[in-house]
């Protein structure tokens, strides 16, 4: 019977490119998808990018764009890592869609009414400047305990301890510099600490849905709570305006947080699929409601450890308690390191995989790389360059591709390119011992990939490459070609090899789709692949071969240098200060230079660096911008009514004397010690207050 799946991967933020951490989650999902539909089962990929939230709504807002804008940027850019690692999603959608906000609305709607929202009034810091709620992240001030300046609402990088943002002495927004202000504000709660919740999500968690570390996870989050600590928290789901998401039904100003539509958005990107066609263009005759309400349909969600909580508990108790099926497994990995090194979630590692791409490195020597490396567990990886270079050249290339190279000559040279008969009576098997032995071990690597451990898989699949190079090293075929009578000999291990090489194609399909194509081409192989091809008294096996073609060149060590060089640094000058790390003029653009008249210009009582400068940009008001440059003017006043240049888009800062909303340009030297003199910059005449730079 072909199983129906609806495969997800974890939906990005959309607020930055993919990271190398991105791609090996989809390289994994992708192996398991590509197996599924090889094994017949009929599956919908699914993907999206995760669009709402405040970090997202902010970044926008200071790249001068509309959310909506933002986001359809980024995804925009979202095809050329997906193609370029074959990675291959029956469709790719947005949680800010009309369907993620029928589907998360329809869910809390009924989420309210079975009794799970509870609303409750909260106190919370706001920013008086920019007129919202602050997230935590945006909330700096001085640790309570060390006293160390700008630290985190939550922790303190200096001395470590942990605390909450109201604990902070001197708090200010990160967003406006002001001191934010406690407010309070009614927020929606779903209540997870209800005790039916609590009692589905022992039940849930304690099934082969998760994999062992995961359930063992979950089950210390659910587990009767310790003295001091609490049980199973209500969650908060809601979040005030100004914020881009989708509006809570009846409660106007208020969103849902970014979580409660993220993994509702798996089922809008299924939906938009469906409602679109194209679902059933690929083998689907139901509805998407017939589809998500058929018990026979299940659903498998990949996912990196660090979202174990929302995956294992809000998402199946959002679905559960709203009246859908729940997920079906959850398929969780680790972290990717590079050579041992921990990757930061924005930045990613030095990894870049469109560099990996642009340098002409080959996506399946990754995929493959990261397939033998995966084990199913919840374990970090880790990418190392020379185990990469060796894994590829050795095994993959050295190996498997070797066996099609050598042995396919004697066929082309000697026999028109034809192989010898084959079937698989028990009789035959000592004339085609490589062929058996790769069909034989077939059922243990297939279950390996279902079970996703590749790594597994790949280990048995070279072992039988192993296996086939080693039988016919040891027939010598080289000198069976010198004696007109192994003549039928030569033909039987040459035909061997090839038919075991393309065994060996059909399991490496899901981890190399490219080279299974070129190599099932090569070799009249029946398109799509099938694994119920290899089944039977007469499996798919082909019996002619054309002249060699590369399939897989070997990696370049010189690729991997350049793959992790760093991007070109500062340039020295000699005797002065060095150039800057190159930009692009995109970095330049985002940089907003005008001109402004100085209409003020005073020295601030207890500085003895600063000037207060009040100036006009043409913005019909003026601001107030502390500058560094008093030792250059010792008669302030002399500066009033001069026009300079200003950085208009710096975030305001506040400073011990207030917020300074702009940075006047001046030229100095580095050592301003050795060689003193600051020197403002002043435009030639004609300019005037609000002209943009550029
Ligand atoms: O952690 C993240 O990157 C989230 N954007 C993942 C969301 S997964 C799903 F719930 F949408
Ligand atoms: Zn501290």
């Amino acid at each position: 019977m072909p199983r129906k799946l609806f495969v997800t991967t974890a939906l990005p933020y959309a607020n930055a490119a993919f990271h190398i951490g991105h791609i090996m989650e989809y390289i994994q999902a992708d192996i398991w998808v590509r197996a599924q539909r090889m094994q017949g089962h009929e599956v919908h990929f699914m993907g999206a990018d995760d669009a709402h939230g405040a970090p997202i709504m902010i970044a926008a807002e200071k790249a001068g764009k509309t959310p909506q804008q933002f986001v359809g940027e980024i995804a925009a850019g979202r095809k050329q890592y997906l193609d370029g690692f074959h990675i291959s999603h029956d469709h790719w959608h947005s949680t800010d869609s009309a369907e993620n906000v029928e589907l998360s609305q329809g869910i809390y709607r009924a989420l309210k009414a079975a009794g799970f929202i509870a609303t409750r009034t909260i106190e919370q810091f706001f920013d008086p400047v920019k007129g919202m709620f602050l997230p935590d992240r945006y909330i700096k001030g001085e640790c309570p305990k060390c006293g160390a300046k700008d630290q985190y609402g939550d922790s303190c990088e200096v001395c470590s301890s942990v605390y909450t943002p109201t604990d902070l002495k001197n708090p200010y927004s990160v967003l406006s510099g002001a001191t934010p202000e406690m407010r309070s504000s009614e927020h929606f709660f779903f209540k997870l600490s209800d005790p039916r919740c609590v009692e589905f999500l022992r039940e849930w968690t304690n099934t082969d849905r998760l994999q062992e570390q995961v359930a063992n996870k979950a089950n210390e989050w659910l587990g009767e709570p310790k003295e001091g600590e609490d049980g199973l928290g209500d969650w908060d789901i809601s979040r005030d305006a100004p914020y881009f998401g989708i509006p809570i039904p009846d409660a106007p100003g208020k969103y849902f947080y970014v979580w409660l539509d993220a993994p509702v958005g798996y089922l809008a990107a299924l939906k938009n699929y469906f409602d679109s066609g194209k679902a059933a263009a690929n083998g689907s005759s139901q509805s998407f409601d017939e589809f998500m309400a058929d018990a026979d349909c299940e659903q498998h969600h990949f996912i990196g450890k660090d979202i174990i909580y929302f995956h294992t508990l809000f998402w199946p108790a959002m679905l559960k308690f709203s009246g859908r099926k729940t997920p079906d497994q959850i398929h969780v990995h680790g972290f990717l390191t590079v050579s041992g090194e921990k990757m930061s979630k924005s930045r990613g590692t030095g990894l870049s995989p469109l560099k990996y791409l642009d340098l002409g490195m080959n996506p399946e020597w990754l995929r493959y790389y990261i397939a033998a490396k995966l084990n199913g567990r919840v374990e970090d990886v880790d990418f190392n360059p020379e185990d990469f270079v060796a894994r590829v050249n050795s095994d993959l290339v050295g190996k498997y591709v070797n066996i099609a190279s050598r042995a396919s000559g004697f066929l082309v040279k000697q026999f028109g390119g034809e192989l010898n008969s084959f079937n698989l009576g028990d009789g035959e098997q000592e004339w085609s011992p490589m062929t058996f032995h790769a069909l034989a071990a077939r059922e243990s690597i297939v279950a390996a990939i279902n079970g996703l451990d590749t790594g597994r898989a790949l280990r048995e699949l070279m072992a039988v490459a192993d296996f086939i190079n080693q039988r016919y090293d040891a027939a010598k075929p080289w000198e069976l070609a010198k004696k007109p009578e192994a003549r039928e000999q030569l033909h039987a291990v040459c035909s061997d090899a090839v038919r075991a090489f393309a065994v060996l194609t059909w399991l490496l399909a899901p981890v190399l789709p490219a080279t299974a194509t070129k190599v099932a081409g090569w070799l009249g192989l029946p398109q799509p692949l099938k694994l119920s091809d290899l089944d039977g008294e007469t499996p798919a096996l082909p019996t002619q071969v054309k002249p060699y073609e590369h399939l897989l060149q070997r990696v370049d060590p010189k690729m991997l240098d350049a793959l992790f060089e760093p991007p070109a640094e500062a340039r020295p000058i000699p005797g002065g200060e060095e150039i800057a790390a190159e930009i692009k003029i995109d970095d330049f653009a985002r940089v907003d230079l005008r001109i402004a008249r100085i209409v003020k210009a005073e020295a601030v009582a207890g500085s003895d660096k600063l000037l207060r400068l009040t100036l006009d940009l043409g913005e019909g008001r003026t601001r107030n911008v502390f500058s560094g440059i008093k030792s250059a003017y010792a008669n302030p006043s002399d500066l009033e009514g001069k026009l300079t240049v200003v950085v208009a888009n710096l975030a305001p800062r506040k400073m011990k004397f207030g917020i300074s909303e702009g940075m006047v340009l001046a030229a100095s030297e580095k050592d301003e010690e050795k060689n003193p003199g600051i020197f403002l910059l002043e435009p030639h005449s004609g300019a005037s207050p609000g002209m943009r730079v550029r």
